[in-house]
């Protein structure tokens, strides 16, 4: 793997973000971008740090490793525990082969089987939700995720954070407040957004600490 690409470490795991460093033209928005085929750094475990004492976690996914970059960078700011989100079958390596994938699941409204277990989340007061966008919305396994365990978000702050192409964070949050609402989880406040472009997460330091202070 080439070095440039390996910007920082999770849990003393590697990150992987394959769309680092790419130009404009290059990187096309996103388009095209490969993954592991694992969604999460294929020689690592998924990220999972739980501690007794932390108020805070960080609750995420990612396939091509960008959204795991900015989880990273909150980690080292927030000090905060992590969770990685898993699925069952990974999506593809191959782009065009996820972003077919990814449109049947939204078409169908058949959103992808979880591969992990939910510590339990009482002792965190704030909830940081890591994910990429998909299609101008929220991308499927943290819709899985929302959908499976939003009950349990209750009472706490939710800090959304995503990397995407270039155009923005979408209806995403209005989705998270949505499937929360259908959940049943009450008393949730918002902060707001951050929104990272995926090619540059590793120049987003700033961004992220003025976020997280504010
Ligand atoms: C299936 C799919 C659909 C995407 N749709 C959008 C989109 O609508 N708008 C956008 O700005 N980026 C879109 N992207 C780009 C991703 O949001 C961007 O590459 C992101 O940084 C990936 O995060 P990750 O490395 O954590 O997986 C899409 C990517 C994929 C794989």
């Amino acid at each position: 793997m080439n070095d440039k690409f390996q910007k920082a470490t999770i849990d003393g795991q590697k990150i992987t973000a394959y769309q680092l460093g790419k130009s404009s033209i290059e990187w096309r928005n996103g388009a095209g971008t490969t993954s592991d085929g694992k969604d999460t750094n294929s020689s690592n475990q998924p990220t999972r740090k739980i501690t007794d004492a932390a108020e805070s976690i960080i609750i995420y996914f990612s396939r091509s490793g960008s959204t795991e970059l900015l989880a990273s960078k909150i980690e080292k700011e927030t000090n905060a525990d992590v969770l990685e989100i898993t699925v069952k079958d990974s999506y593809p390596s191959n782009y065009p082969k996820t972003l077919d994938r990814a449109n049947y699941e939204r078409d169908n409204q058949d959103y992808p089987e979880l591969n992990m277990e939910l510590p339990n989340l009482e002792q965190y007061k704030t909830v940081y939700l890591g994910y990429p966008i998909w299609a101008m919305t929220l991308s499927h396994p943290m819709h899985s995720f929302l959908n499976a365990y939003g009950s349990q978000l209750s009472n706490k702050r939710i800090a959304p954070f995503m990397s995407e192409g270039g155009y923005g964070q979408g209806d995403s949050v209005q989705v998270v407040k949505e499937i929360l609402r259908q959940q049943g989880a009450v008393n949730n406040t918002f902060t707001s957004a951050l929104v990272v472009d995926g090619n540059k997460v590793d120049r987003a330091d700033k961004q992220v600490n003025d976020w997280i202070n504010r």
